[in-house]
Protein backbone atom coordinates (compact mmCIF):
# COMPACT_ATOMS: atom_id res chain seq x y z
CA UNK A 1 0.00 0.00 0.00
CA UNK A 2 1.60 3.43 -0.97
CA UNK A 3 1.19 4.81 2.23
CA UNK A 4 4.93 4.98 2.70
CA UNK A 5 5.33 2.80 5.69
CA UNK A 6 6.56 -0.52 4.54
CA UNK A 7 9.51 -0.05 2.22
CA UNK A 8 10.80 -2.63 5.08
CA UNK A 9 9.03 -5.15 6.82
CA UNK A 10 7.41 -3.82 10.27
CA UNK A 11 9.43 -4.66 13.78
CA UNK A 12 7.74 -4.17 17.50
CA UNK A 13 6.36 -6.67 19.47
CA UNK A 14 2.30 -7.70 19.50
CA UNK A 15 0.42 -9.30 22.92
CA UNK A 16 -1.06 -12.10 21.42
CA UNK A 17 1.38 -15.36 21.39
CA UNK A 18 1.73 -14.70 24.79
CA UNK A 19 -1.10 -13.19 26.55
CA UNK A 20 -3.86 -13.58 24.61
CA UNK A 21 -7.09 -11.33 26.45
CA UNK A 22 -5.00 -11.09 29.62
CA UNK A 23 -3.71 -7.85 28.49
CA UNK A 24 -3.97 -4.27 30.36
CA UNK A 25 -2.48 -0.72 30.10
CA UNK A 26 -0.11 -2.13 32.76
CA UNK A 27 1.61 -4.81 30.59
CA UNK A 28 1.36 -2.52 27.26
CA UNK A 29 3.55 0.34 29.45
CA UNK A 30 5.44 -2.06 30.90
CA UNK A 31 6.61 -3.07 27.40
CA UNK A 32 7.31 -0.34 25.95
CA UNK A 33 10.00 0.37 28.82
CA UNK A 34 11.18 -3.25 28.12
CA UNK A 35 11.51 -2.79 24.34
CA UNK A 36 13.74 0.77 25.41
CA UNK A 37 15.86 -1.05 28.58
CA UNK A 38 16.85 -4.11 26.61
CA UNK A 39 18.07 -2.19 23.69
CA UNK A 40 15.31 -4.14 21.14
CA UNK A 41 13.91 -0.39 20.49
CA UNK A 42 17.09 0.96 19.47
CA UNK A 43 17.54 -1.88 16.81
CA UNK A 44 14.35 -1.49 14.98
CA UNK A 45 11.40 -2.91 17.31
CA UNK A 46 9.26 0.23 17.15
CA UNK A 47 5.66 -1.39 17.18
CA UNK A 48 3.91 -1.84 20.49
CA UNK A 49 0.91 -3.89 19.04
CA UNK A 50 -2.23 -4.58 21.06
CA UNK A 51 -4.23 -7.78 20.01
CA UNK A 52 -7.51 -8.63 20.36
CA UNK A 53 -9.70 -7.41 24.09
CA UNK A 54 -8.74 -4.13 24.74
CA UNK A 55 -12.21 -3.21 23.63
CA UNK A 56 -15.97 -2.83 25.51
CA UNK A 57 -18.26 -5.51 24.34
CA UNK A 58 -20.71 -2.29 23.15
CA UNK A 59 -19.92 0.66 21.44
CA UNK A 60 -21.00 4.39 23.10
CA UNK A 61 -24.01 6.07 22.74
CA UNK A 62 -22.68 7.89 19.19
CA UNK A 63 -21.05 4.73 18.54
CA UNK A 64 -17.63 4.39 19.16
CA UNK A 65 -15.42 2.09 20.01
CA UNK A 66 -14.37 2.46 23.81
CA UNK A 67 -11.61 0.84 25.56
CA UNK A 68 -12.09 -1.64 28.23
CA UNK A 69 -12.93 0.52 31.87
CA UNK A 70 -11.20 -2.30 33.87
CA UNK A 71 -8.08 -3.19 31.57
CA UNK A 72 -7.55 0.45 30.00
CA UNK A 73 -8.85 2.88 32.39
CA UNK A 74 -6.99 5.93 30.87
CA UNK A 75 -7.92 5.55 27.57
CA UNK A 76 -5.83 4.86 24.33
CA UNK A 77 -5.01 8.22 23.88
CA UNK A 78 -3.05 8.22 27.07
CA UNK A 79 -1.10 4.93 26.26
CA UNK A 80 -0.33 6.33 22.67
CA UNK A 81 0.71 9.41 24.17
CA UNK A 82 3.17 7.12 26.79
CA UNK A 83 4.53 5.24 24.27
CA UNK A 84 4.97 7.86 21.59
CA UNK A 85 7.13 9.32 24.82
CA UNK A 86 9.45 6.38 24.36
CA UNK A 87 10.20 7.17 21.36
CA UNK A 88 7.88 4.07 19.85
CA UNK A 89 4.57 3.46 18.04
CA UNK A 90 1.81 2.21 19.09
CA UNK A 91 -0.90 -0.31 17.17
CA UNK A 92 -4.34 -1.55 18.13
CA UNK A 93 -6.49 -4.20 16.72
CA UNK A 94 -10.23 -4.94 14.87
CA UNK A 95 -11.68 -7.10 12.78
CA UNK A 96 -13.73 -6.88 9.43
CA UNK A 97 -16.67 -8.49 11.08
CA UNK A 98 -19.34 -7.67 12.99
CA UNK A 99 -17.32 -8.95 16.34
CA UNK A 100 -14.02 -9.73 16.73
CA UNK A 101 -12.38 -13.50 16.64
CA UNK A 102 -12.44 -13.65 20.96
CA UNK A 103 -16.03 -12.20 20.24
CA UNK A 104 -15.47 -9.66 23.20
CA UNK A 105 -15.34 -7.06 21.13
CA UNK A 106 -17.20 -5.73 18.27
CA UNK A 107 -15.74 -5.28 14.76
CA UNK A 108 -15.61 -2.45 12.58
CA UNK A 109 -17.23 -3.66 9.61
CA UNK A 110 -20.05 -1.13 8.73
CA UNK A 111 -18.03 1.96 11.68
CA UNK A 112 -14.93 1.87 8.93
CA UNK A 113 -15.03 5.90 8.86
CA UNK A 114 -15.56 6.07 12.55
CA UNK A 115 -13.22 3.51 13.84
CA UNK A 116 -10.73 5.06 11.46
CA UNK A 117 -11.03 8.38 12.70
CA UNK A 118 -11.13 6.85 16.03
CA UNK A 119 -8.01 5.21 16.18
CA UNK A 120 -6.42 8.26 14.61
CA UNK A 121 -7.42 10.40 16.96
CA UNK A 122 -5.93 8.43 19.72
CA UNK A 123 -2.70 8.78 17.78
CA UNK A 124 -2.41 5.12 17.04
CA UNK A 125 0.30 4.25 14.17
CA UNK A 126 -0.70 0.08 12.93
CA UNK A 127 -3.99 -1.38 12.84
CA UNK A 128 -4.06 -5.39 12.50
CA UNK A 129 -7.34 -6.03 10.96
CA UNK A 130 -8.55 -9.63 11.36
CA UNK A 131 -11.60 -11.50 9.73
CA UNK A 132 -13.41 -13.38 12.26
CA UNK A 133 -17.16 -12.91 12.10
CA UNK A 134 -17.65 -11.46 8.98
CA UNK A 135 -21.04 -12.99 7.59
CA UNK A 136 -19.75 -14.49 4.88
CA UNK A 137 -19.07 -11.17 2.68
CA UNK A 138 -15.50 -11.65 0.49
CA UNK A 139 -12.24 -10.33 2.10
CA UNK A 140 -12.05 -7.79 -1.14
CA UNK A 141 -15.29 -6.45 -0.34
CA UNK A 142 -14.59 -5.78 3.66
CA UNK A 143 -10.79 -4.85 3.41
CA UNK A 144 -10.24 -2.06 0.82
CA UNK A 145 -13.29 -0.33 2.73
CA UNK A 146 -11.18 0.09 5.55
CA UNK A 147 -7.93 1.14 3.48
CA UNK A 148 -9.68 3.89 2.12
CA UNK A 149 -10.79 4.78 6.01
CA UNK A 150 -7.39 4.67 7.25
CA UNK A 151 -6.36 6.53 4.17
CA UNK A 152 -8.83 9.71 4.96
CA UNK A 153 -7.87 9.80 8.50
CA UNK A 154 -5.23 12.30 8.37
CA UNK A 155 -3.12 9.68 10.11
CA UNK A 156 -0.31 7.65 8.70
CA UNK A 157 -1.63 3.87 9.87
CA UNK A 158 0.33 1.23 8.70
CA UNK A 159 -2.31 -1.52 7.99
CA UNK A 160 -1.59 -5.37 8.81
CA UNK A 161 -4.73 -7.69 7.19
CA UNK A 162 -5.05 -10.72 8.76
CA UNK A 163 -6.77 -12.66 6.61
CA UNK A 164 -5.07 -15.85 7.52
CA UNK A 165 -4.31 -16.26 3.47
CA UNK A 166 -7.98 -17.87 2.81
CA UNK A 167 -8.74 -15.61 -0.18
CA UNK A 168 -5.28 -15.46 -1.32
CA UNK A 169 -4.28 -12.21 0.46
CA UNK A 170 -0.81 -12.21 -1.97
CA UNK A 171 -2.93 -11.70 -4.92
CA UNK A 172 -4.93 -8.80 -3.83
CA UNK A 173 -3.14 -7.13 -0.84
CA UNK A 174 -0.69 -4.86 -2.62
CA UNK A 175 -3.06 -2.54 -2.83
CA UNK A 176 -4.97 -2.60 0.10
CA UNK A 177 -2.51 -3.35 2.73
CA UNK A 178 1.49 -2.93 4.80
CA UNK A 179 1.28 -6.78 5.31
CA UNK A 180 -0.65 -9.70 4.64
CA UNK A 181 -1.05 -12.73 6.71
CA UNK A 182 -0.36 -15.56 4.50
CA UNK A 183 -1.62 -18.55 6.86
CA UNK A 184 -3.59 -19.43 9.81
CA UNK A 185 -2.61 -18.90 13.73
CA UNK A 186 0.83 -19.77 14.42
CA UNK A 187 1.60 -21.89 17.39
CA UNK A 188 4.83 -23.00 19.76
CA UNK A 189 5.68 -25.89 18.50
CA UNK A 190 8.28 -26.68 15.55
CA UNK A 191 5.70 -28.60 12.96
CA UNK A 192 3.44 -25.12 13.30
CA UNK A 193 6.38 -23.03 13.05
CA UNK A 194 8.32 -24.83 9.84
CA UNK A 195 4.49 -25.26 8.32
CA UNK A 196 3.61 -21.59 8.63
CA UNK A 197 7.16 -20.84 6.99
CA UNK A 198 6.14 -23.25 3.80
CA UNK A 199 2.78 -21.80 2.97
CA UNK A 200 4.00 -18.14 3.26
CA UNK A 201 7.52 -19.52 0.72
CA UNK A 202 4.70 -19.79 -2.23
CA UNK A 203 3.43 -16.20 -2.21
CA UNK A 204 7.13 -15.09 -2.42
CA UNK A 205 7.02 -13.42 -5.75
CA UNK A 206 4.08 -10.86 -4.44
CA UNK A 207 6.32 -9.14 -1.32
CA UNK A 208 8.19 -5.99 -2.15
CA UNK A 209 8.56 -2.83 -0.64
CA UNK A 210 4.90 -1.85 0.61
CA UNK A 211 3.66 -4.95 0.88
CA UNK A 212 4.55 -7.99 2.67
CA UNK A 213 4.02 -11.45 2.99
CA UNK A 214 3.26 -12.76 6.76
CA UNK A 215 3.58 -15.70 8.06
CA UNK A 216 2.25 -15.02 11.41
CA UNK A 217 4.33 -13.50 14.71
CA UNK A 218 7.06 -14.96 16.61
CA UNK A 219 7.01 -17.71 19.38
CA UNK A 220 10.50 -17.17 19.83
CA UNK A 221 11.17 -17.11 23.84
CA UNK A 222 7.54 -18.83 24.78
CA UNK A 223 9.35 -21.85 25.33
CA UNK A 224 8.04 -24.15 22.82
CA UNK A 225 10.98 -24.65 20.99
CA UNK A 226 14.62 -25.64 21.43
CA UNK A 227 17.04 -22.45 20.98
CA UNK A 228 18.32 -23.99 17.67
CA UNK A 229 14.16 -24.29 16.90
CA UNK A 230 13.83 -21.07 17.76
CA UNK A 231 17.03 -19.84 15.80
CA UNK A 232 15.53 -21.46 12.51
CA UNK A 233 12.13 -19.77 13.09
CA UNK A 234 13.85 -16.17 13.60
CA UNK A 235 16.30 -17.01 10.11
CA UNK A 236 13.59 -17.99 8.04
CA UNK A 237 11.09 -14.84 8.87
CA UNK A 238 14.03 -12.98 8.00
CA UNK A 239 14.97 -14.15 5.13
CA UNK A 240 11.58 -14.16 3.90
CA UNK A 241 10.95 -10.64 4.51
CA UNK A 242 8.17 -11.51 7.53
CA UNK A 243 7.04 -8.87 9.79
CA UNK A 244 9.36 -9.24 13.00
CA UNK A 245 6.75 -9.15 15.88
CA UNK A 246 8.15 -10.60 18.81
CA UNK A 247 5.30 -12.53 20.83
CA UNK A 248 7.48 -13.50 24.18
CA UNK A 249 6.83 -11.30 27.34
CA UNK A 250 10.03 -9.03 26.89
CA UNK A 251 9.39 -7.82 30.18
CA UNK A 252 10.94 -11.25 31.21
CA UNK A 253 12.94 -11.80 28.34
CA UNK A 254 16.35 -14.65 28.96
CA UNK A 255 20.00 -14.29 27.39
CA UNK A 256 18.92 -17.08 24.95
CA UNK A 257 16.23 -15.36 23.73
CA UNK A 258 17.75 -11.61 23.32
CA UNK A 259 20.51 -13.44 21.89
CA UNK A 260 18.12 -14.34 18.63
CA UNK A 261 15.79 -11.63 18.25
CA UNK A 262 18.50 -9.28 18.69
CA UNK A 263 21.10 -10.53 16.00
CA UNK A 264 21.72 -7.70 14.28
CA UNK A 265 23.12 -9.13 11.39
CA UNK A 266 19.96 -11.73 10.46
CA UNK A 267 17.80 -8.08 11.50
CA UNK A 268 19.64 -6.27 8.03
CA UNK A 269 19.36 -9.25 6.25
CA UNK A 270 15.26 -8.76 6.66
CA UNK A 271 15.50 -4.65 6.28
CA UNK A 272 17.34 -5.22 3.72
CA UNK A 273 16.74 -2.30 1.19
CA UNK A 274 16.15 -4.11 -1.89
CA UNK A 275 13.18 -6.17 -0.26
CA UNK A 276 13.06 -9.43 -1.79
CA UNK A 277 11.74 -12.35 -0.48
CA UNK A 278 13.30 -15.44 -0.27
CA UNK A 279 12.56 -18.93 -2.13
CA UNK A 280 13.43 -22.46 -1.17
CA UNK A 281 15.73 -23.31 -3.77
CA UNK A 282 16.96 -26.96 -3.36
CA UNK A 283 14.86 -29.92 -1.58
CA UNK A 284 16.68 -33.12 -0.62
CA UNK A 285 15.06 -35.20 1.66
CA UNK A 286 15.13 -33.70 5.18
CA UNK A 287 17.13 -30.80 4.01
CA UNK A 288 16.68 -27.02 2.13
CA UNK A 289 18.29 -24.92 1.09
CA UNK A 290 16.71 -21.24 0.88
CA UNK A 291 18.16 -18.09 -0.25
CA UNK A 292 17.34 -14.45 -1.58
CA UNK A 293 19.07 -11.39 -3.37
CA UNK A 294 20.23 -8.69 -1.20
CA UNK A 295 21.61 -5.25 -2.33
CA UNK A 296 25.06 -4.72 -3.48
CA UNK A 297 24.88 -8.39 -5.40
CA UNK A 298 24.87 -10.16 -1.98
CA UNK A 299 22.99 -13.34 -1.71
CA UNK A 300 21.21 -14.19 1.91
CA UNK A 301 21.49 -18.53 2.85
CA UNK A 302 19.63 -20.44 4.81
CA UNK A 303 20.98 -24.66 4.92
CA UNK A 304 18.11 -26.18 7.16
CA UNK A 305 18.04 -29.21 8.63
CA UNK A 306 14.54 -30.42 9.52
CA UNK A 307 15.66 -34.21 9.82
CA UNK A 308 16.30 -35.63 13.05
CA UNK A 309 20.12 -36.41 12.17
CA UNK A 310 22.83 -34.07 11.53
CA UNK A 311 23.64 -33.82 7.88
CA UNK A 312 25.45 -32.09 5.23
CA UNK A 313 23.99 -29.40 3.42
CA UNK A 314 25.55 -27.55 -0.23
CA UNK A 315 24.30 -24.28 -1.38
CA UNK A 316 25.75 -24.43 -5.30
CA UNK A 317 25.64 -21.06 -6.58
CA UNK A 318 23.34 -22.50 -9.48
CA UNK A 319 20.53 -22.38 -7.19
CA UNK A 320 20.67 -19.60 -5.16
CA UNK A 321 21.68 -16.80 -8.09
CA UNK A 322 25.14 -16.61 -7.99
CA UNK A 323 27.48 -16.43 -11.65
CA UNK A 324 29.04 -20.34 -11.52
CA UNK A 325 32.60 -18.69 -11.96
CA UNK A 326 32.31 -16.22 -8.78
CA UNK A 327 33.73 -16.13 -5.99
CA UNK A 328 32.31 -15.31 -2.43
CA UNK A 329 33.10 -14.07 0.79
CA UNK A 330 30.84 -15.82 3.31
CA UNK A 331 29.60 -14.33 6.91
CA UNK A 332 28.06 -16.63 9.07
CA UNK A 333 25.51 -14.92 10.58
CA UNK A 334 24.73 -16.92 13.84
CA UNK A 335 28.64 -17.06 14.35
CA UNK A 336 29.40 -13.99 13.58
CA UNK A 337 32.03 -15.02 12.08
CA UNK A 338 33.58 -14.22 8.46
CA UNK A 339 34.63 -17.76 6.99
CA UNK A 340 38.30 -17.61 6.62
CA UNK A 341 38.44 -19.52 2.64
CA UNK A 342 36.65 -17.73 -0.08
CA UNK A 343 33.83 -20.01 -2.00
CA UNK A 344 33.79 -20.90 -5.64
CA UNK A 345 30.54 -22.55 -6.87
CA UNK A 346 29.54 -23.94 -3.98
CA UNK A 347 29.50 -23.73 -0.28
CA UNK A 348 28.54 -26.75 2.19
CA UNK A 349 28.20 -26.65 6.17
CA UNK A 350 27.48 -29.75 8.36
CA UNK A 351 23.77 -29.04 9.92
CA UNK A 352 22.16 -30.36 13.30
CA UNK A 353 18.73 -31.83 13.68
CA UNK A 354 16.50 -28.95 13.58
CA UNK A 355 18.68 -26.47 13.23
CA UNK A 356 20.33 -24.03 10.27
CA UNK A 357 23.04 -22.49 9.59
CA UNK A 358 22.40 -18.63 8.15
CA UNK A 359 25.34 -16.35 5.31
CA UNK A 360 25.49 -13.94 3.66
CA UNK A 361 27.85 -14.48 0.56
CA UNK A 362 29.43 -11.22 -1.17
CA UNK A 363 31.03 -11.40 -4.59
CA UNK A 364 34.81 -10.75 -4.49
CA UNK A 365 35.23 -8.18 -7.45
C1 LIG B 1 -7.10 -14.53 15.13
C2 LIG B 1 -5.76 -13.99 14.62
C3 LIG B 1 -4.75 -14.02 15.75
C4 LIG B 1 -5.25 -13.20 16.93
C5 LIG B 1 -6.60 -13.71 17.37
C6 LIG B 1 -7.25 -12.80 18.41
O1 LIG B 1 -7.02 -15.88 15.44
O2 LIG B 1 -5.33 -14.74 13.52
O3 LIG B 1 -3.50 -13.53 15.30
O4 LIG B 1 -5.32 -11.85 16.57
O5 LIG B 1 -7.51 -13.80 16.27
O6 LIG B 1 -8.50 -13.26 18.81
Amino acid sequence: LGNGLASTPPMGWNSWNHFNCMIDEKVIKETADALVSTGLANIGYKYVNIDDCWAEISRDNKGALVPKNSTFPSGLKALADYVHSKGLKLGIYSDAGFYTCSKKMPGSLGHEEQDAKTFASWGIDYLKYDNCNNGGLRPTLRYPVMTRALMNAGRPIFFSLCEWGDMHPALWGYTVGNSWRTTNDISDTWDSMVSRADQNEVYADFARPGGWNDPDMLEVGNGGMTKDEYIVHFSIWAISKAPLLIGCDVRNITEDTMEIIANKEVIAVNQDKLGVQAKKVRMEGDWEVWAGPLSHYRVAVVLLNRGSWSTSITAHWDDIGIPPSTSVIARDLWEHKTLETTFAGNLTATVQSHACKMYVLKPIS
